[in-house]
């Protein structure tokens, strides 16, 4: 065997490869990933309410997310649970809206432990008049076994600052410090993080920089392109926050 083929079966997750994103969907992605592999899930789904800012222009770039106006997500919950490891945690962001069907769905399967409130200091616009700001967003912290927390105790509510829009790739984008504090508080450096639904990249932005591998997948290529990039510059330049 020569080096670049050991090299190769040595990032090897079952039949695929770690520390890439592949542009495909991810159920089919993780039909690949062998039982009991992964170390950490950290995804943010689409929410299933067909998200789409108002106040952004409805450019090419920032079009309606696939797969937002169904329950795909549920489906994907189920190899989600089959590819974790033991005593190992999935990480799943929701909307309030919908936050309860997710809930249920994920507690078919997972110990649920806590909710994360990500406090993000400010909120969108919205129905001014009648509705309060939405200035925060649920993570769902589910177990398969029992995951141990890294590091001391945080409470559940974290003030990370949102990203400027300005700066955004995508319209769901996560700020990588969030992805970041998260990989540090449920995994340990070496560990395999997978994001399903990766968007613009930021879970294996911040795998990298906290020194975790990752597997990513994203349906859509115009977000699969900017991960690349994303990733191009994490890999070349060491910690960013980007
Ligand atoms: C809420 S966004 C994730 C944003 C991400 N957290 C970020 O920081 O950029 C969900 C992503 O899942 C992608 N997606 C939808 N269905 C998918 C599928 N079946 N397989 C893989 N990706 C999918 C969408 O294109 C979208 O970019």
């Amino acid at each position: 065997m020569n080096w670049i083929m050991q090299i190769q079966l040595e990032r090897m997750c079952g039949k695929l490869e770690f520390d890439i994103i592949y542009n495909q969907d991810c159920i089919d992605g993780m039909k690949l990933i062998p039982d009991n592999s992964i170390d950490l899930i950290v995804t943010d789904p689409p929410y299933g309410i067909k998200y789409q800012s108002k106040f952004r222009p409805k450019t090419e770039k920032f079009a309606v997310l696939k797969n937002d106006d169904n329950d795909l997500r549920f489906v994907s919950y189920l190899e989600m649970f089959r590819i974790l490891k033991q005593n190992a945690c999935c990480i799943v962001f929701a909307s309030w809206k919908n936050f309860a069907y997710d809930y249920m769905e994920l507690e078919k399967l997972f110990s649920i432990k806590n909710t994360i409130i990500w406090f993000k200091k400010g909120g969108g616009m919205g129905d001014l008049k009648h509705s309060l700001s939405t200035d925060y967003e649920i993570a769902i912290v589910c177990h398969k076994g029992k995951c141990p927390i890294r590091g001391k105790r945080d409470g559940s509510v974290w003030e990370v600052a949102r990203m400027n829009p300005n700066n955004m790739q995508h319209p769901t984008q996560k700020p990588t410090e969030l992805i970041e504090r998260l990989i540090e508080k449920f995994s340990d450096e070496g560990d395999i993080v997978l994001d399903p639904f990766i968007g613009s990249g930021t879970t294996a932005v911040a795998a990298v920089n906290t020194n975790r591998h990752y597997i990513g997948f994203e349906v859509d290529e115009t977000y699969f392109n900017v991960s690349l990039q994303r990733l191009d510059k994490a890999e070349g330049k060491g910690r960013m926050n980007i």
